[in-house]
C-alpha cells in the first residue's frame, strides 16, 4: 500500500483511531508479474465472543471485533476480501456463533472463514458448517491458489472420552489444560490437500490460512500442529507458498524451507510468548522477535494493525502497534527469510513474566 493510500485510510478511520487498537491485518499481494493482478484483503482474528447469559456477551471481545469491522470497511484501497481466522465463539455456543455472525454482517467485504478450537469443540462444527462455511476448502483469486485448513482437529478416542459435548469444549478451551490434546490436519484432510495440489502448477502462488501453527512451537498451548512436517513436505515443491495463522494472539514469523510463516494478531487479548512462561521446552521460531511485552493482563497488548505487501509471493508487513512500537516484518531474498528489521534495533529488552 503505498503512503498516499495509507494517508487516505487513516484520515477516513481517524476519529476511531485515535480512540483504540484496530485489530486486523491488511494483506496486498504484488505480485509484480504479468497475468498477477494486485489486490489486498484483510484478516481478522480470535475474538472469543463469550456469552455471559441471554443477549449479555463480554464486552470487551465484542468491542475489539466491532473495531475491526469498522476498519475493515474503511479501507482504502478496498479488499477484495476478509479473512475471519477462527475463535469467532469462545465456548463454541450458537448464541456465540450468531452473534459473531451479526457483527460480521455490518462487513461490507465477502468473507472466508477458518475454523477454530473455540469453533469446533461443543458440537464438532455441526453449527459451524450449517451457518457460517465449510470445514476447509480452497478458492483461486487473480493467480493465487487460496487453500483454508481446519488444523485443530485430535484424536477420535480424545473426543469420545468426555461425559458431555460441553465439559469437552471446556477442557479445550484451556490455553493450558493438560486433559487437552494435540491438534492436528488429519489424514482424511491431508488426502484432500494432495488431491487439490496435483491441479496447481508449481509456479502459482499459494496462500495458506490455518487456525493453529502449520509448524511445532510449544505443545503445552497447542502452539503446535501435531502433522505439521506433513504438510510442510507437501507445500515445499511450489516455489511461492505463505501460511498465515491465528491462535497464538501474538506475532511470529518463521522460514522453513520454501514456505514463510506469519502468525495475525487477534482482536481479543495477547498471549504472551511461551518462552516467558513455560516451565517446558518451546520452539519459538529463532527468527521471531519477541514485543517488550505480550501480556495477557496488559489487554490492548500485541493487538494492533498491520499491512502485509506480498511481493513475489513474499510478505513485508507492517504493524502499527498503539501500545508498542511500529514493526515492519520484510523477506530478505539475500537471506531467504523474514527479518524484523526494526524492532531488531531496538534495544529495550523483551520483559520477562515470572
Ligand atoms: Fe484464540
Ligand atoms: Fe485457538
Amino acid at each position: 500500500m503505498s503512503e498516499l493510500n495509507k494517508r487516505t485510510l487513516l484520515r477516513a478511520g481517524g476519529a476511531l483511531l485515535a480512540a483504540s487498537a484496530i485489530d486486523m491485518t491488511l494483506v496486498k499481494l504484488a505480485f509484480g508479474q504479468e497475468n498477477y493482478e494486485d489486490f489486498t484483503f484483510a484478516y481478522i482474528s480470535d475474538s472469543h465472543l463469550q456469552q455471559i447469559k441471554g443477549t449479555k456477551f463480554v464486552r470487551n471481545w465484542d468491542r475489539g471485533l466491532e473495531r475491526a469491522v469498522a476498519e475493515a470497511n474503511l479501507l482504502n484501497p478496498k479488499p477484495d476480501f476478509v479473512v475471519y481466522g477462527g475463535d469467532l465463539a469462545q465456548l463454541g455456543k450458537r448464541e456465540e456463533i450468531d452473534h459473531g455472525l451479526e457483527i460480521l454482517s455490518a462487513l461490507k467485504h465477502d468473507i472466508k472463514f477458518v475454523m477454530g478450537e473455540h469453533d469446533y469443540y461443543l458440537d464438532l462444527g455441526e453449527y459451524w458448517a450449517d451457518k457460517v462455511s465449510k470445514h476447509f476448502y480452497s478458492w483461486d483469486h487473480k493467480g493465487v491458489h487460496f487453500i483454508t485448513l481446519k488444523s485443530i482437529l485430535v484424536d477420535e478416542n480424545w473426543i469420545n472420552k468426555w461425559s458431555s459435548p460441553a465439559e469437552r469444549m471446556g477442557v479445550m478451551a484451556g490455553l493450558d489444560d493438560p486433559r487437552g490434546s494435540p491438534f492436528m490436519v488429519g489424514a482424511a484432510q491431508r488426502k484432500w490437500l494432495a488431491d487439490d495440489l496435483a491441479k496447481v502448477s508449481n509456479d502459482t502462488p499459494i496462500v495458506v490460512f490455518s487456525h493453529s501453527p502449520l509448524q511445532k512451537i510449544f505443545k503445552n498451548w497447542n502452539f503446535w500442529t501435531d502433522d505439521a512436517e506433513l504438510i510442510q513436505d507437501m507445500l515445499q515443491p511450489f516455489n511461492k507458498v505463505t501460511v498465515f495463522y491465528g491462535h497464538v494472539h501474538q506475532i511470529q514469523y518463521n522460514q522453513i524451507g520454501n514456505i514463510t510463516f506469519h502468525s495475525v494478531m487477534g482482536t481479543s487479548w495477547p498471549w504472551p510468548y511461551p518462552e516467558t512462561y513455560a516451565q517446558a521446552k518451546s520452539y519459538l521460531p529463532k527468527l521471531t522477535v519477541p514485543m517488550n511485552r505480550a501480556d495477557p493482563f496488559h489487554e490492548r497488548d500485541a493487538t494492533g494493525w498491520q499491512y502485509i505487501d506480498v511481493h513475489s509471493g513474499k510478505a513485508t508487513i507492517n504493524f502499527s502497534l498503539p501500545d508498542n512500537k511500529p514493526r515492519m516484518i520484510a523477506y530478505d531474498p539475500e537471506l531467504g527469510h523474514p527479518v524484523d528489521t526494526q524492532f531488531s534495533k531496538i534495544t529495550t529488552p523483551p520483559q520477562h513474566h515470572y
